[in-house]
């Protein structure tokens, strides 16, 4: 692997792949060349620095790494989450096909199924009306209560689907901040309100503490007897769940097959579903599942996640670019940069391979961004003119849902390309003389202002392409970026599915807390935190 990635660097360099902005100039078939179309999607890669050498070196690369086998022994149900002894199967959820998917012997499809039938069923109830609070009202308010994977899909995508939007109003808590549900809390009737207690392992001190929150809530306002009445919750630890008092026909389960941040298409869908209807909820599944077919199927040159993935290992490791901004042109994409960097980062921010030696690549990639065009108007600049090369990766419907507001999104439209046209072309220095002469300006004050407006260009991006942004088509995006994940996890030769490295903080933190309520002492610790305590300690009132 090592000795190809020095091939691509040597092939790049004597290519001059990283000259965009010629190889624009020489090529007018580059757009149809380095672009690929599925259904309504587009992914626009030539803005990327490749060529056809380039792609046919990642092309190797993902043989070499047996990117395909990895594949498959996913899809098929091994057992590759090696440190946790897990199949990894999240695609078994969107799995619309039916066809059977083995783990240990069983097809786990009837169990989906039924979940997703119970779910449905739940969810029509909550949005009929039909299902009612202790005193008879029905339910206007959902309150979800869940961190990271069983918080960020669900925010995401509710706020992704608002069009789609007509069941009750749903609400989200996940830091332990007492300040983000206290502020919910003033929001709510007890009497219309339901919460869902959404954790894998039901264990999560944040959402512990917050559904304790909730529960004195309803019981402090209604009773203790309504506690059952306003709480359902979703785990793969039925057990846990029996025990913090939830009725067992309010409980949705899952797997220990399906990772916190792969979670969605899963009972942590279950607010979604409330939100916008079990139909609409299995046409995301839909996106899913077309999704999983063409990576399952397309040769790696046609194959959308294998070609996110190998661009996104090259820009990382061949042309040692650090970050990755996601740029959704698209308001109601808000949170899915934050969704995102859950799920490329925790997945991918590792450093030992599936040998257990260190890892010879530079890993995952900082994974940030804001919606268009607010961002223009924040940290564009660095983007443009800053000295690190960041790859953008832009999005954006070809329809609004706003019709009466056409305009508006032709501006959105037009900023979007503009910024993917600014960064491939930018503006030499000559240009950019010459734009300041035209104006008047005489040349000598020309000489001095001119370099701070050049922009180097040949800033690589790609573009998605999209008809509209409804279930289906945020199901495929979901997917296809779960996929890329899998397919750089695949090249790094890494566990893309545990996550041990949020372990170390979860066990100090729990450490520290009798420290911090000031019945142990802060010795043994070392003397910034013991520092830091005893601040903060003193200046509490
Ligand atoms: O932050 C670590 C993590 O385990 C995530 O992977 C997970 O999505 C989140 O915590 C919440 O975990 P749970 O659903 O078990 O409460």
């Amino acid at each position: 692997m090592k000795a190809l990635v020095e091939t691509l660097k040597a092939t790049a360099r004597e290519t001059n792949a990283a000259d965009i902005r010629a190889a624009f100039a020489a090529d007018p078939n580059r757009f149809a060349r380095f672009s690929t179309k599925l259904g309504d999607l587009l992914l626009d890669y030539s803005k990327c620095a490749v060529n056809d050498q380039i792609l046919q070196g990642l092309e190797a690369l993902a043989k070499a790494a047996k990117v395909e086998e990895k594949r498959d022994a996913m899809f098929r149900g091994d057992v590759i989450n090696i440190t946790e002894e897990r199949a990894v199967l999240h695609t078994a959820l969107r799995n619309r096909s039916n066809r059977p998917i083995l783990v240990g012997g069983k097809d786990v499809m009837p169990d989906v199924n039924a979940v997703l039938e119970a779910m449905g069923a739940f969810a029509d109830k909550v949005r009929s009306g039909a299902l009612k609070g202790a005193t008879g009202k029905k339910i206007t308010d959902v309150v979800n209560i869940g961190i990271g994977g069983s918080d960020l899909g669900p925010v995401m995508a509710t706020l992704a689907l608002a069009p789609f939007h007509d069941g009750p109003r749903l609400h989200f808590v996940s830091n332990v901040d007492g300040a983000h549900i206290a502020d919910t809390l003033k929001l709510l009737d007890p009497e219309t309100s339901l919460f869902i207690v959404a954790s894998k392992t039901f264990t999560t001190i944040e959402t512990m503490t917050n559904a304790a929150t909730a529960r004195a809530f309803i019981a402090g306002r209604l009773g203790e007897a309504a506690v059952g009445h306003h709480f359902a919750a979703v785990s793969t630890a039925l057990d846990k769940v029996a025990a913090f008092g939830i009725d067992a026909a309010r409980v949705f389960g899952f797997w220990d097959w399906v990772g916190g941040r792969y979670s969605i298409w899963s009972a942590i869908g279950l607010p979604l579903m409330i939100a916008i209807g079990s139909e609409n909820f299995g046409r995301l599944l839909d996106g899913g599942h077309a999704i999983d077919e063409h990576f399952r199927t397309a040769p790696v040159c046609e194959n959308i996640p294998m070609l996110l993935g190998l661009i996104g290992f090259y820009h990382r490791n061949v042309l040692g670019y650090p970050s990755r901004a996601i740029l959704p042109y698209d308001q109601r994409l808000a949170r899915f940069p934050a969704y995102l960097q859950q799920l490329d980062m925790e997945s991918n921010g590792k450093a030992v391979t599936l040998d257990s030696k260190p890892v010879e690549f530079a890993t995952g990639p900082v994974v940030w961004g804001e919606p268009g065009t607010n961002g223009q108007h924040a940290f564009y600049q660095l983007i443009h003119q800053g000295t690190d090369i960041i790859p953008a990766e832009f999005m954006i419907a070809a329809n609004g849902h706003e019709k009466d507001l056409r305009h508006q999104h032709q501006l959105l439209i037009a900023n979007c390309l503009a910024q993917s046209e600014a960064l491939m072309k930018g503006r030499t220095l000559t240009e950019a003389k010459a734009q300041l002469t035209s104006k008047g300006m005489d040349e000598a004050k020309a000489d001095r202002i001119a370099p701070h407006r050049v922009f180097t260009g040949n800033r690589p991006s790609l573009t998605f392409v999209y008809d509209q942004l409804d279930p289906f088509a945020l199901g495929r995006l979901i997917a296809l970026y779960e996929h890329r994940v899998f397919v750089e996890g695949a090249l790094f030769n890494i566990n893309s599915f545990d996550q041990w490295g949020v372990e170390l903080g979860k066990e100090l933190a729990t450490g520290l807390l009798p420290v911090v309520e000031g019945t142990e002492s802060a010795e043994g610790h070392d003397s910034s935190t013991a520092g830091l305590v005893t601040a903060l300690l003193k200046a509490a009132r």
